[in-house]
Parts: structure tokens; C-alpha cells; sequence
């Protein structure tokens, strides 16, 4: 039976033993608190918030809570009551005068909280692109930032992008946000982790529409993230998203793996040099070695390529022995202004972007949806 937890706000010890008796059916964990503190909800997640309108007032802790929030009162007070409701509780109940439709309320919103999380245990269907080179400073996470705008903006996916560089990673910087939480944070729910969870770590970024997830900035942190978190994240992302993006660092290590091995599809982003072939045949032995990429999984897509580049598409294509699929080209003094601003690089469904890399990767993504529909 799944258990889920409840926190309830009062100092009335007669109330809680009144609510405890109409949880005979219902598996609910309650905590009593006498008041509410903001770590509340960044310790732990509660599935339900009830709370004693005799004591707690103030309604803005609770706005836009991931929680069931219920308002117990024993006065009928249509402005107080109100002004919960308004504020995004389930519902407010006279206590404990309608004890019985409060019974009737936590055992709907209990079957719909676990029909939820069978739900969300289960595979999903968002498609996950990993983007990687073994060449660091290839342009991962430009393109997987660009992309991921484009999903959004163009095509009104719902896009997760995720930071898999557990340190360094900065992806936020290209949104122009704060650092926030981390999906370090997620290590203590761990077994019972579910869509809300991670929507608790993540950040809407509100001009794209794109939902970011980025590591820790402690790298002491980063080495502690088991292989079996990010797996989890992803495949609960999976019933949520359209698609889930992923940014990889370039090192081979457990997260970078377990990255690869989640997602169904890999872009290799190439640059046309030397170093870059050289990078390319290692990750291609590693990838065979592993069985990672196969059949139509892996995309190769040219990164920062100019007309003085040291090799052209052909070349690159003949020397690896396989088709590329995008070819971006480099434009780094008009790119960096918008990225040192942090600014949207699509904001409307007509901008086709500002500079050549964007103007690109617009071009590579409505291709991608076209080639993975379905
Ligand atoms: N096509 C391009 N034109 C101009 N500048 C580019 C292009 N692609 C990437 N860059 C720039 O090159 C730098 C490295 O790019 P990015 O950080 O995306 O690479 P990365 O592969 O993610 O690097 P790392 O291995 O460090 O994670 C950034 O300053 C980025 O803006
Ligand atoms: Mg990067």
C-alpha cells in the first residue's frame, strides 16, 4: 500500500486525534507541527498540508504548494475561507461539524495521489537526446540549451533539459538564472521520488517555457550521486516531458553513462579539427565497446565550423564513414552577447534566431522532430 505524508499545523491535540481516526483507510503519515516553518517544505515533501485556520493566518507559505492543502475551522468564515481557497487549498472544512466530507476528501485525493504515482513509475514516452562530444568545449551545452528553446518555442514541446556536468555544468547561465537546488537534493527521496519531487528542484524558466535541472556546484557533492538517481529522474521525466535533454560533460563517468544508456538519442557534436576526429574515434570505440548508440540512435552534428575550417563535411564524412546530420557553423562576436546576457535566444514562435548558430540549430530541430516522430 503506498504511504504518503501529511503534515498537520495545530496546537489542538483533540484535533489530531479526531483526524487520526478518519485515516483508518487511508495510508497517511501524519506529522503535527504547532507551526509552520519554511524548511518544512524544503526537507521533505508532504503529499498533504492540513492546516488549523484557528492558528495559522498567513496563506502565502502554502500559494503554489505541490500539496494537498486543507483548512480546518471551526468557524464559518466566508472571507477567510475564501482567501485559502483562492490561494490554491483543496478546500477549507468545518471541523469537526463536516467531519464526514472530510473523510470523503482525503480518500478521493488519496486514490488520485496513487493512481498518480502508479502512473508516473511506470515508462513514460518523452524521447530523451543526450548531447556529447569526448571533446570538451565542443559545444554541448550551447546546442542543448539552443535546442531545447527550439522544442519549446517552435514546436511547444514540454522540455526538461537536464545538467549532467555534476560540476561546471553553468547551464543556467545561458538562462540567465540564479543557481537553485540540485538533483543532489533528490538523494534522500530517492526510493519514493515522483514528478513532484522533481518539480521541487527544478526551475521553470518562464521566457522559454523550458524546465532546467542542474547538479551540484560542490564537486564533493557531484562524486556522491548515485548512477541509480539519475536513471530514476529521467524515467519519471519521461511521463511528464515531450522531451528531456540532456547535457553531458565530455569525461566518461557514471552519470555520463548512465545519460547515454537512458537516452534514445545521442547527437555527437563534432567539430571539424583534428582534435576533434581523434575525440570522435575514441567515443566510437567506447560506444561500440558498450553498445551505446546503435541503429538510428546516434546523430553526428558539426559544431563551430567555418569556410577555413581545417576539414569540410565531405572529409569528415569520408573519414568516419558515416552521413552528419547537422552542420552548425561557428559565430562567436554575434553569440556572446546574448549569452553574457542570459537571454532567450527564440521568445516567439516566429523568431527563427538572431545569429548564424541559432538560426542553425532552429534548422537541425525542426528536422529532429520530423525524424523522430512517432
Ligand atoms: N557554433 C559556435 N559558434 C560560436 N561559439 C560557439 C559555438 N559553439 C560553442 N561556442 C562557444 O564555445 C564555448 C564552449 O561551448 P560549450 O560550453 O557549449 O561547450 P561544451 O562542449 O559544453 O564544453 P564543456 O566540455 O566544457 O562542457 C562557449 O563559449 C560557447 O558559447
Ligand atoms: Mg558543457
Amino acid at each position: 500500500m503506498s504511504t504518503f505524508k501529511g503534515l498537520f499545523i495545530t496546537k489542538n491535540q483533540e484535533w489530531v486525534n479526531e483526524l487520526h481516526s478518519l485515516l483508518h483507510d487511508v495510508n497517511i503519515e501524519i506529522t503535527v507541527v504547532s507551526e509552520w516553518k519554511r524548511s518544512f517544505q524544503e526537507q521533505q515533501l508532504n503529499h498533504y498540508i492540513f492546516v488549523d485556520l484557528e492558528y495559522v493566518r498567513d496563506t502565502q507559505p502554502f500559494q503554489n504548494s505541490s500539496s494537498v492543502v486543507i483548512g480546518l475551522t471551526e468557524s464559518n468564515d466566508f472571507v477567510q475561507g475564501r482567501s485559502w481557497l483562492v490561494s490554491g487549498a483543496k478546500d477549507v472544512v468545518i471541523f469537526p461539524e463536516e467531519k464526514n466530507r472530510l473523510r470523503d476528501l482525503i480518500k478521493n485525493t488519496y486514490q488520485q495521489l496513487k493512481f498518480q504515482k502508479e502512473t508516473e513509475t511506470g515508462f513514460g514516452t518523452g524521447q530523451v537526446h543526450a548531447f556529447y562530444s569526448a571533446k570538451g568545449g565542443s559545444g554541448k551545452t550551447l546546442l542543448a540549451a539552443l535546442s531545447a528553446q527550439s522544442l519549446s518555442i517552435h514546436h511547444e514541446k514540454k522540455v526538461l533539459l537536464v545538467d549532467l556536468n555534476a560540476q561546471f555544468g553553468n547551464i543556467e547561465v545561458l538562462f540567465g538564472s540564479q543557481p537553485f537546488r540540485s538533483y543532489y537534493d533528490l538523494i534522500p527521496v530517492m526510493e519514493e521520488m515522483d514528478i513532484r519531487h522533481l518539480q521541487n528542484i527544478a526551475h521553470y524558466h518562464e521566457d522559454t517555457k523550458v524546465t532546467l535541472i542542474t547538479g551540484p556546484a560542490d564537486p564533493a557533492k557531484a562524486e556522491s550521486i548515485p548512477d541509480e538517481l539519475i536513471s530514476r529522474l529521467i524515467r519519471i521525466a519521461r511521463n511528464q516531458y515531450d522531451y528531456i535533454l540532456l547535457d553531458l560533460p565530455s569525461n566518461i563517468n557514471n552519470l555520463t553513462f548512465t545519460g547515454l544508456n537512458e537516452s534514445t538519442h545521442i547527437h555527437y557534436v563534432l567539430t571539424p579539427d583534428s582534435l576533434g576526429m581523434r575525440a570522435y574515434k575514441y567515443a566510437d570505440d567506447l560506444f561500440k565497446r558498450f553498445q551505446i548508440g546503435r541503429g538510428n540512435e546516434l546523430s553526428i552534428l558539426i559544431n563551430r565550423h567555418h569556410s577555413k575550417s581545417e576539414l569540410t563535411k565531405n572529409d569528415i564524412e569520408k573519414i568516419i564513414d558515416r552521413e552528419t546530420t547537422g552542420l552548425i557553423p561557428s559565430d562567436y562576436f554575434s553569440i556572446q552577447p546574448s549569452l553574457n546576457m542570459g537571454e532567450a535566444f527564440y521568445k516567439r514562435k516566429k523568431d527563427k534566431g538572431s545569429n548564424k548558430v541559432s538560426k542553425e540549430v532552429k534548422k537541425y530541430v525542426d528536422e529532429l522532430t520530423k525524424r523522430t516522430k512517432g
